[in-house]
């Protein structure tokens, strides 16, 4: 099975290529992106970066299963918290995803993908038990018996969370926004870009999909500061550790 790895951020994917190749990638330009397909950790994969928002998120996975041939797309990035009780590091693994800028009223219920007659869209059972599993290791490996950490608050252990992602074409930089989305979308945990459009097109084409998100800020008025310094930081080692444990973990799957 070729596994699609998809990233929001070019620094995400730089380190991915970098650390989890097993040998010479090739580079394939199509759409102003590049389609970089080889092993990593013993698995056949394809990784690109998506670019953000929506548009380039779905055209990007609609060119990774027609053009590339994968048979399953992960995406990794960060998010905006939307939940009480989480923090800048925490993990998110997604179960549901929405499109919170999907609003055909009144010809369709708010958030309904029009003619589809869903909503809601479910992540692949046995990817996000998978990410799960691998979110959970690499906490364990970097924050166990040394007690030492990753993230902006070295002596707290990051939370695993498994959730409804909502995303749209908006960053969410404010609070009142963010509390708007918390009471819209009943359980929403975090907010991106891309996660349910992607999800969109892996649910037509029947493509199993999986999100994991690492939270980089608030999604209120502090969240571009946060965010940069997030990304800038330690985003990529979250992703990378993670995708790291994924494939590896899926090298019978
Ligand atoms: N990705 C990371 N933080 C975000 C935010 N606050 N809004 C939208 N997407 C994000």
């Amino acid at each position: 099975m070729v596994i699609g790895l998809m990233s929001a951020m070019p620094e995400e994917l730089e380190l991915a290529l970098h650390e989890l190749a097993d040998g010479p990638l090739l580079g394939f330009e199509h759409g102003g992106r590049t389609f970089h397909t080889g092993r990593m950790c013993g698995r056949e994969c394809v990784a690109v970066f998506s670019r953000w928002g929506k548009v380039a998120a779905a055209t990007t996975a609609t060119e990774l299963i027609s053009r590339f041939g994968v048979q399953a797309i992960v995406f990794t990035g960060v998010a905006g918290g939307l939940a009480p009780g989480l923090h800048v590091g925490d993990i998110v693994v997604a179960d549901k995803l929405y499109q919170h800028d999907m609003d055909a009223r009144p010809l369709f219920p708010r958030f309904e993908v029009p003619l589809t007659g869903r909503a809601g869209l479910e992540t692949d059972a046995s990817i996000r038990e998978s990410l799960v599993r691998a979110a959970s290791a690499f906490v364990e490996d970097a924050c166990g018996a040394a007690g030492g950490g990753i993230g902006p608050a070295p002596g707290r252990r990051p939370r695993v969370v498994v959730g409804t992602v909502v995303s749209g074409d908006r960053f969410i930089a404010r609070a009142s926004e963010a509390a708007e989305l918390r009471a819209a979308i009943e359980g929403a945990v975090c907010v991106e870009m891309e996660g349910a459009a992607v999800a969109q097109v892996c649910a037509e084409y029947g493509v199993p999909f999986g999100v994991v998100r690492v939270i980089s800020d608030a999604a209120d008025e502090h969240a571009p500061g946060t965010f940069h310094s997030f990304v800038e930081t330690v985003a990529s080692r979250y992703s990378v550790g993670i995708a790291r444990r994924f494939l590896l973990g899926r090298r019978n799957l």
